[in-house]
Order: C-alpha cells, then sequence, then structure tokens
C-alpha cells in the first residue's frame, strides 16, 4: 500500500484523489490519509503530490504513517473530488514538526 506522510499536514493539495482509480482516499481536517486495504498498490498518486507527501510502505521508517492511514481511513469520510488547496498550503510545504502542531 501506499501511504500519506506528515506533510500533506496543513497542505492538503488534494491532487492525489483525482487520479486514484480505487477511491481510497479518506478526509481529516488537515491532512488526507489511504485505507491501506483498498490500496492497490498502482502508484499513479505518488507523483501527482506536489508536496511530495505520498509514499510507499516499503520505505524505511513509514511504520507509524501506515498505522495513522490505516487508523484514520476508517473514522474519516471518504474524498474523490478534488477541492481547493488549504490556503497557507505553499507556506506549510516542508515545513517541520507539523504532525504535533496540526495533526487531524
Ligand atoms: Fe490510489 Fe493507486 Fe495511490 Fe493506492 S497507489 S492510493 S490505489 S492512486
Ligand atoms: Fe496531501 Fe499531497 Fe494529496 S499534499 S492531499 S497527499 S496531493
Amino acid at each position: 500500500t501506499y501511504v500519506v506522510i506528515e506533510n500533506c499536514i496543513k497542505c492538503k493539495y488534494m491532487d492525489c484523489v483525482e487520479v486514484c482509480p480505487v477511491d481510497c482516499f479518506y478526509e481529516g481536517e488537515n491532512m488526507l490519509v489511504i485505507h491501506p486495504d483498498e490500496c492497490i498498490d498502482c502508484g499513479v498518486c505518488e507523483p501527482e503530490c506536489p508536496a511530495e507527501a505520498i509514499k510507499p510502505d516499503t520505505e524505511r521508517g513509514l511504520e507509524k504513517w501506515l498505522e495513522l492511514n490505516g487508523a484514520m481511513a476508517k473514522a474519516w469520510p471518504n474524498v474523490t473530488v478534488k477541492r481547493d488547496p488549504l490556503p497557507d498550503a505553499k507556506a506549510f510545504d516542508g515545513r517541520p514538526g507539523k504532525y504535533d502542531e496540526f495533526f487531524s
């Protein structure tokens, strides 16, 4: 499966939702996640994210994000239509510590 990681937070560019063939993105206030049981590992969303916030879970050190994607996908609503990014997306892109400050 692919997972959404920290840099999505407060950016939420949403380009990813448009390309997913199985519509497996779920939406929180400040970030999206991928449902690990629904993702078919096609990989098309990864290069679409301007924030480089989508990675295959085979990359090292993403266990926390895999767990978070799985848990939040069950709690948050499905999202299939792209809207505008969050207002300060550019300013937040690449900023460290977003999980502790803004995860939701
Ligand atoms: Fe959707 Fe493919 Fe991305 Fe999985 S890898 S979330 S199936 S676009
Ligand atoms: Fe987030 Fe990137 Fe999608 S910033 S909403 S994972 S396009």
